[in-house]
């Protein structure tokens, strides 16, 4: 089936040839995890980096964030705009070092019920911290998904979100879904890219749907401008 070779050969590239590094990758703390993906919520990889680091440099844990003073955590995150996310992460970490002994939250229900985290965000830190089965649907993973599998049905209907959903939970390695998760991730911004994807050396191409309409440029579809 496509989804085997597709996890096959995302797994392979990323062994092989994915050189992408940053500084959450790998990570196993979800509370660093959790920090780096609320940064990336609407901030971009390059200019979250270093805010992600200076961050982790002065509150290396939930409870030294849930002790800090407002202002001190205002400040680490000035000029990344979205302030809410900065409010966010301290009720947060107070409300888990005061409901949970300051002991990250390790399962789905409880992780999604965190004040700023959402399905993509409780996927990302169940699957990288925890090896939960929990499949990330973003941006790259709706490129990718209906590139390969030639999918045209919009990817913000209600259709498309339902379909994508169950597709990515599918094609997951299950026993290995932080990898995964990240994986496919860096092989959509590093190879089946929004613009000039690199098709000519791309491990799926024998199997890509897109690739063999040549519609790789159309994919994905939105229905919303
Ligand atoms: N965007 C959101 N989370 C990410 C991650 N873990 N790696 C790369 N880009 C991301």
């Amino acid at each position: 089936t496509t989804s085997k070779k597709f996890r096959t050969a995302l797994l392979q590239w990323n062994k092989l040839d994915n050189k992408r590094q940053m500084p959450w990758k790998g990570e196993k703390d979800p509370y660093k995890i959790w920090l780096s993906e609320i940064i990336l919520q609407q901030t971009r990889v390059e200019q979250g980096w270093a805010y992600y680091e200076r961050f982790i440099e002065r509150f290396p844990t939930v409870q030294q964030l849930a002790a800090a003073r407002d202002e001190q955590a205002f400040k680490l995150w000035e000029g990344l705009g979205y302030y809410n996310r900065c409010k966010n992460l301290l009720f947060t970490a107070r409300y888990i070092t005061e409901n949970y002994n300051g002991r990250f939250p390790d399962s789905y229900p409880d992780i999604v019920a965190l004040k700023g985290v959402g399905p993509y965000t409780a996927a990302a830190i169940a699957s990288f911290a925890f090896n939960l089965p929990y499949a990330v649907l973003d941006g790259n993973v709706f490129r990718v998904l209906s590139r390969v599998f030639g999918i045209d049905i919009p990817i913000d209907s209600t259709q498309g979100k339902t379909l994508f959903a169950e597709l990515a939970q599918e094609t997951l390695d299950d026993t290995r879904a932080g990898e995964f998760n990240q994986a496919i991730m860096d092989f959509g911004a590093t190879v089946c890219k929004p613009l000039a994807p690199l098709c000519t050396v791309c491990p799926m191409r024998h199997f890509c749907e897109a690739y063999r309409h040549g519609n790789v440029n159309v994919l994905p579809v939105k229905q919303k401008v």
